[in-house]
């Protein structure tokens, strides 16, 4: 049996998806994956900061958000702990950084997950702002530390994206290009029903897509960032999100989407990635009108799609859930069972 101490930095909806998943599979992770998974510590701007090297019973946990939006009536060892001692102090083997996406900075985001990987943890991400700005960096720094750094989150949810594309590398990638924000994709979906701009990103708001601030989402950073994660992961790249021609969706209205729809169109907010002579890169994230019988224009709601395009496999794409607080909850969960033992070898 491995045991897993997780400190989750951060406690919205993709760690709320993520501690339902451990509540409600505990004993299945035990039996098919050996998985003792633990949760010694969580801490929260807004909620609070809890240490119990023994545990935090993750029921006890989802019971005090319902019910009182905060942890204060938790009982723990450690309840004035910051985040940075926690990562450096607490027994926590694996930290899962949560916290929201900054697109400029990274920050607080980087900052702990520098601390977690020079202080020997494991890393687990679904943030968007540290991977985009400083993968090739913090990947090093694992590697320096022999710790791992688990990013799955960070483009298409749960959906294997990068686990899929990282086998497909050897058969020569040249293009890339999806759907790749769940919130808009959503939206323009809802959009096609009726609904008015606001009333759509309201819809997607509540059901835990979209950004904690949604600006990122609609104005296309989001769907840049993963441009750029996927960029430089799978096309041996170096690009940041200033590299990628940008338009989000916030110019689009219902009428818009309605009159496309009866020239047989639908908007998509697609991202693109293609390989140019002298190993040029050309990226871009903006809406498309797709005529409704392409492949991508059937992909609806939350979902997203990517599209690799290779020189020894043809055309392979994947759909699949691109936003959720399970669906991200369970990335998280994918990364961690696929780490190695904790012998601080490499991924
Ligand atoms: N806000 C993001 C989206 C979450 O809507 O796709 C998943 O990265």
């Amino acid at each position: 049996m491995r045991t897993y101490r997780l400190a989750l930095i951060g406690f919205g909806n993709v760690a709320q998806g993520f501690v339902q998943i451990l509540q409600q599979r505990a004993q299945q992770l035990r039996t098919q994956h050996q998985a003792d998974i633990q949760i010694v510590a969580v801490t929260s701007p807004s909620k609070g900061s809890l240490y119990h090297p023994q545990g935090i019973d993750p029921a006890v946990l989802l019971n005090a958000i319902e019910i009182t939006g905060n942890f204060s009536a938790i009982t723990a060892d450690y309840t004035d702990w910051d985040t940075q001692r926690i990562i450096r102090e607490s027994n926590a083997n694996v930290i899962l950084e949560l916290s929201p996406t900054n697109l400029k900075t990274a920050q607080p985001a980087l900052s702990y997950i520098e601390t977690a990987l020079q202080t020997g943890k494991h890393v687990i991400t679904a943030n968007k702002g540290p991977t985009a700005l400083y993968y090739p960096q913090l990947k090093q720094l694992a590697q320096d530390n022999q710790v791992t750094l688990g990013i799955e989150g960070t483009v298409m949810s749960g959906t294997p994206s990068l686990m899929l594309a990282q086998t497909l590398r050897s058969a020569g990638i040249t293009r890339i290009q999806g759907i790749l924000n769940g919130t808009t994709n959503y939206m323009l979906t809802r959009m096609e029903a009726g609904l008015s701009y606001n009333e759509a990103l309201t819809e997607a708001q509540e059901r835990g897509y979209a950004e904690t601030d949604p600006t990122g989402d609609v104005e296309g950073h989001d769907a840049v960032a993963k441009v750029v994660i996927l960029a430089n992961l799978l096309m041996d790249a170096s690009i940041n999100p200033n590299d990628v021609q940008r338009e989000g969706i916030t110019q689009i209205t219902t009428h818009d989407i309605q009159t496309a729809q009866q020239a047989g169109k639908r908007y998509k907010l697609i991202g693109t990635l293609e390989r140019q002579a002298k190993g040029r890169i050309r990226a871009s994230v903006q809406p498309e009108q797709m005529d409704i019988t392409h492949p991508l224009a059937s992909v609806s709601d939350a979902t997203n799609a990517i599209t690799y395009s290779t020189q020894l496999m043809g055309d392979i794409t994947l759909v699949g859930s691109g936003a959720g607080r399970i669906e991200t909850g369970y990335a998280l969960l994918t990364d961690l069972l696929k780490m190695p033992d904790y012998s601080k070898s490499d991924i």
